[in-house]
Parts: structure tokens; C-alpha cells; sequence
């Protein structure tokens, strides 16, 4: 690993209505946000439903390590670094499977679903001081589970996952997990990846950037309007009722509610005159009474970053990861509802195909601004990028969350003051967190 640089001003570098370029392009910025923000804190990982049986595995990233997300023998999840405690292969190259224990191909060495070593190749010609139970698969020192949705991070101390994410960001997975009249989400319907040739930040801002989408998906809106007659930018201009809301830590959300309420557009599915939409209404209104369905409805999800790479969009959970300063992947999971009637979630999926699937009319629009805004950062005369639409203007929620105007920068400024408040940390921690880790023997 490369050392950081030392001396970053992060205070001058993000300002409250400005960002300098630099943190965007600079790879030493980039080498200290891989330590300080995806090794040190939490980190989105994966969501139980995806390994819903013994020995169930997705392979996945926190920051740059190799992390396996399986499902144990005793039905427990657990995340284990992808890093044989021999002599450091791999011993997991398949995205997902299932399987009845990890086997080193190197040496041999045999690892159970919770990490345990089991077996050691020639093991007769190791001293009489090794010991077996010394070297199993290194677990991730924290792992945090809410709704289904499973963090860890790599440090062994630290705020709890709870804290992390806040009241205001549990009830907003409470909205996105309670579509569901059983309240439960399938997360197995696939996943659609893409990538771009810019910094990792230009993806997190943008997922929650209300300002955009009239001119970046001018033509896809157009189409919509023609075809459906529903304006969507209707909700994204200066006179919207539509929110920001900065929920703290970083945390940030688009909020909706007040237009699909002044709508009733998110209460279109199920209020369909069809067998089907009655059929989803109904078992809503059976598991969570008529206010409370109708408020999660009206809410069709959360449209919400949870900080630093996991977004929620309606119908999608968002993962974002950095590859390089310049370069970064984005995974997308189409979200299925559990006991709900099958053309509900053909509605789904047909919705997520329509903006973000491959052949989608929206997504590579976004795209194609984050290229262009790695381009323009390479012109440095004037290196700032201002932030200060709706500055001043916010009003403090009841619930304590800031709000602004859909337009507004309300969350790009939440998201940079978290930003500032991790990379500012005092980079000692992370070694006492390091060496910490390096004791916990799985
Ligand atoms: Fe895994 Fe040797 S590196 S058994």
C-alpha cells in the first residue's frame, strides 16, 4: 500500500459552498479515503436474502479487500477476508455459489463456512507448535446487520453500526423493506453492472442531486411525457414541493413524499383496477393497517444515499466501488418484494430495466456527466466547484434532519461535511484499529 501523503488540508479543501478539484483527481486524497472511509468505518456489503441457505457465498469488496459474505452451517452470517492464513491466496475466485467448506488451491488448505481451518495438507511436517485453531479464514472485525441489509468494517473499534446509520436513515429501510406485506425483500434477481472513467464521489452525489435530471434526461422524460403524459419534471424544477434532506453522518435522501402526496403517484400500483393491485393493497392494508400502508406507499421506497457506497432507489439497492482515483464500478441489485403478487414485481423489474437496465433510457446519461466532469477538472485555472444552491435557506426538520428544496445542494453539502469530519480523523486510530485486527485470530 502506498503511503498517504502527509499534510492534506481537507479544511480548505471542502468548504460549505465549495469542493477545490483535487478531490476528485489527486491519487494521494484517494489512497487516504480508502483508509479513512472504506477500511475504518462501515461499509454496505451485501443483504442476507442473497444467501439464503448453508453454505450460500457472495464474493464482495469492502474498499480494496476481497471480503466472502456466506451463510455458515448454523445458519449465521458471516464475513470472512478471502485471504488463505498460509501464504495469502485467494481461496474464493467465484462471485457467488455454494459450497461445503473453502479450499485453498495453492497448498490444500480446507476452510469451514464460519473460517475455521480444517484442514491442513501433509500436516506432519509442521512443528509440534501449530496449532490449527490459530489460522482460520480472518473474519471482518465488525459485522452489522438491519432489515436484512449486512455492513461490516474492518476496524474493531468504532461508533456501532446503529449509530452509524441514525433514526431518520432506519426509517427510511423501514419504507424501502415494508413494500413488502411480509416485510421481506428478495435481493436475488440478478445484478447489472457498469463502470466509468471517473472519481467514485461523482456516483454518490449524483444518486441524490435533484438539480440534474430535467436537462441530463431532458430526452428520456420527453419520452416518458409522450407516451404516459406523466411530466416528470414537474418534480425536479425550483418550484417542486419535492425535498432535500440531509439525514446526518453523511446520510442524505431525495424525498418525494410531498409530491407523490400532492399526486397520489405513489399510490398508482396499487390502486390499479387490476385483480392484482388490489390483491397488493389488500394484504398491505392486512399487515400494517390502512394509515400506515398508505404512507408506505406513498413513499414507494426511499430514494436514499447511505454513506459511503450504498444508495436505495425505489425499486434498486446501489453499491458503489471505487476501483481508482479515475476509475470506479457500480453494481445495481433489482429488488424483489416478498408475498406480493408476481406482477407486482414484473412491474419492478420493468421499471428498473426502463431507466437503469442496459438498454435503459437514463442511466448512461449520468454516466456520460461523470466523464465529462473528469475532463473538465483536468482544466485547473479555476479549480472549485461550487455547492452553495439553497445555502442558507434550510429549515431543521422535527425529526432533526436539515431540508432543503429539490434542487437544492442540500445533500451534496451533507455528504462532503461527513466526508471532511472522516478525513480529518486522526490517521493514529487507524493504526491502533489495524493492529487490533491483526489479533483477532477467526
Ligand atoms: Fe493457501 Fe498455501 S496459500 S494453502
Amino acid at each position: 500500500m502506498r503511503a498517504a501523503r502527509v499534510g492534506i488540508d481537507y479544511e480548505a479543501l471542502v468548504q460549505e459552498d465549495r469542493v477545490h478539484g483535487s478531490v476528485y483527481t489527486d491519487p494521494a486524497i484517494y489512497e487516504e479515503e480508502m483508509e479513512k472511509i472504506f477500511h475504518r468505518g462501515w461499509v454496505y456489503v451485501g443483504h442476507t436474502s442473497e444467501i439464503p441457505h448453508p453454505g450460500d457465498f457472495r464474493l464482495r469488496q469492502i474498499g480494496r479487500q476481497s471480503v466472502i459474505m456466506v451463510r455458515d452451517s448454523q445458519g449465521q452470517v458471516q464475513l470472512l477476508l478471502n485471504r488463505c492464513t498460509h501464504r495469502a491466496n485467494a481461496v474464493c475466485q467465484m462471485e457467488r455459489g455454494n459450497v461445503t467448506v473453502f479450499r485453498c488451491a495453492y497448498h490444500g488448505w480446507t476452510f469451514a463456512l464460519d473460517g475455521d481451518l480444517v484442514g491442513v495438507t501433509y500436516a506432519d511436517r509442521y512443528p509440534s507448535s501449530f496449532r490449527k485453531e490459530e489460522y482460520g479464514l480472518r473474519k471482518v472485525p465488525r459485522i452489522g446487520v438491519y432489515r436484512g441489509f449486512v455492513f461490516g468494517s474492518l476496524s474493531p473499534v468504532g461508533i456501532t453500526l446503529d449509530e452509524h446509520l441514525g433514526q431518520p436513515v432506519k426509517e427510511q429501510i423501514d419504507l424501502f423493506v415494508d413494500l413488502s406485506p411480509v416485510g421481506e425483500l428478495d435481493v436475488t434477481a440478478g445484478v447489472h453492472k457498469y463502470g466509468y472513467r471517473a472519481n467514485w464521489k461523482f456516483q454518490v452525489e449524483n444518486s441524490m442531486d435533484g438539480y440534474h435530471p430535467n436537462f441530463t434526461h431532458q430526452t428520456f422524460f420527453a419520452n416518458i411525457q409522450r407516451r404516459t403524459g406523466v411530466k416528470l419534471t414537474d418534480l425536479f424544477n425550483s418550484r417542486s414541493v419535492g425535498l432535500t434532506r440531509d439525514l446526518g453522518n453523511g446520510h442524505a435522501m431525495l424525498d418525494f413524499r410531498p409530491y407523490n402526496r400532492a399526486k397520489g403517484t405513489g399510490l398508482r400500483v396499487a390502486t390499479m383496477p387490476t385483480p392484482w393491485g388490489q390483491a397488493y393493497w389488500e394484504a398491505m392494508v392486512n399487515r400494517y393497517g390502512k394509515e400506515r400502508a398508505q404512507e408506505i406507499l406513498t413513499a414507494g421506497g426511499t430514494h436514499m444515499l447511505i454513506f459511503p457506497n450504498l444508495v436505495l432507489l425505489g425499486v434498486q439497492i446501489r453499491v458503489i466501488r471505487p476501483i481508482r482515483v479515475d476509475e470506479t464500478e457500480v453494481f445495481l441489485y433489482p429488488v424483489l418484494l416478498q408475498g406480493v403478487p408476481p406482477e407486482v414485481n414484473a412491474a419492478r423489474l420493468r421499471a428498473h430495466e426502463a431507466f437503469y437496465g442496459p438498454a435503459g433510457g437514463g442511466a448512461t446519461d449520468d454516466l456520460e456527466m461523470f466523464e465529462r466532469n473528469q475532463i473538465g477538472l483536468s482544466a485547473q485555472l479555476d479549480p472549485w466547484l461550487l455547492l452553495a444552491r439553497g445555502l442558507g435557506q434550510e429549515k431543521r426538520d422535527a425529526d432533526g434532519t436539515l431540508v432543503g428544496q429539490i434542487t437544492d445542494e442540500v445533500t451534496q453539502r451533507a455528504i462532503w461535511r461527513q466526508w471532511k469530519k472522516v478525513m480529518t480523523q486522526d490517521v493514529a486510530v487507524r493504526r491502533r484499529a489495524r493492529h487490533g485486527a491483526a489479533q483477532q485470530v477467526g
